[in-house]
């Protein structure tokens, strides 16, 4: 059938309301899973460890709308540039872990999680500072939206597991990777300047591709984590005490 102008015109206009319909969906179940997490898992007295990406910015208006509601006292351990910005934006107390290195709880995103709670995490190239917040934390609560909930990781997210590395060994740690397990490995690159992603830590990422969905990622980890210039990987395995994810219902479903 010929499609006048006028009928391309309107065939388009309604792709785009489709498309932005989704996407106020899929910010609405961010939304309502950081916000749900913030209101069961913090209280006054508390240092929250702050994570990085798109849906913690819920949480952290969540946290500020608390602090002025509720008189709330809480301070604030940044996973990133990110997080440190958004606590001070929010006018959240800012801390550190030279000052608080004990955590009551960690709210922060994920890539993808699996049904063991074991986590993807890096997509934003925050991983090594998330990691070791977390690591100081009572418990790390993820804050999702329904895309990221996975039975197998590999199975939602395709951008691979991000791997931190020093700059000098990119090369060696690549070759050593692909060697061992196999997959696609490639350098990060940046999107508005020529060259690599460059870590808040002055470090590369590799992302690590159509690796194998079998592994035993705690095995793997531990593997990783060993090889010389490897700084930390995105894989958290067993960290992770419960996920929120925002569901297209407008419900949230709570995993542990
Ligand atoms: C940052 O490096 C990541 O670990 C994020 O936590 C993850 O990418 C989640 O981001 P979104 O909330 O934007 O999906």
């Amino acid at each position: 059938m010929i499609c006048s102008a006028s009928c391309r015109l309107s065939r388009n206009i309604g792709r785009r309301d489709i498309i932005l319909r989704a996407m106020s969906t899929l910010e609405q179940s961010k939304k309502n899973a950081a916000y749900e997490a913030v209101d069961n898992h913090i209280k006054s007295g508390y240092v929250v460890g702050i994570g990085s990406g798109s849906t913690v910015i819920y949480a952290v208006e969540r946290l500020a709308q608390r602090v002025l509601n509720e008189n709330l006292n809480v301070r604030c351990v940044p996973t990133s540039f990110q997080a440190r910005e958004l606590i001070i934006k929010y006018k959240l107390n800012l801390t550190d872990l030279d000052i608080d290195y004990k955590l009551d709880v960690c709210i922060d995103g994920a890539d993808e999680v699996d049904e063991s709670l074991n986590l993807i995490k890096g997509g934003g190239g925050c991983l090594l500072q998330e990691k070791i917040v977390a690591s100081c934390a009572d418990e790390l609560i993820i804050i999702a939206d329904h895309t990221k909930n996975s039975s197998q990781l590999g199975d939602q997210y395709r951008k691979g597991i991000p791997i931190e590395v020093v700059p000098m060994a990119y090369v060696p740690v690549k070759n050593r990777l692909e060697s061992l397990y196999g997959g696609k490995i490639e350098l990060r690159l940046a999107k508005m300047k020529a060259g690599p992603v460059v870590t808040d830590n002055g470090n590369f990422i590799l992302d690590w591709k159509e690796f194998d969905q079998n592994l035993n990622w705690n095995e793997v980890s531990t593997k990783i984590s060993s090889i010389p210039g490897v700084v930390e990987i995105g894989l958290f395995v067993q960290m992770a005490k419960k996920a929120y994810f925002g569901m297209t219902d407008g419900t949230v479903k709570v995993q542990e």
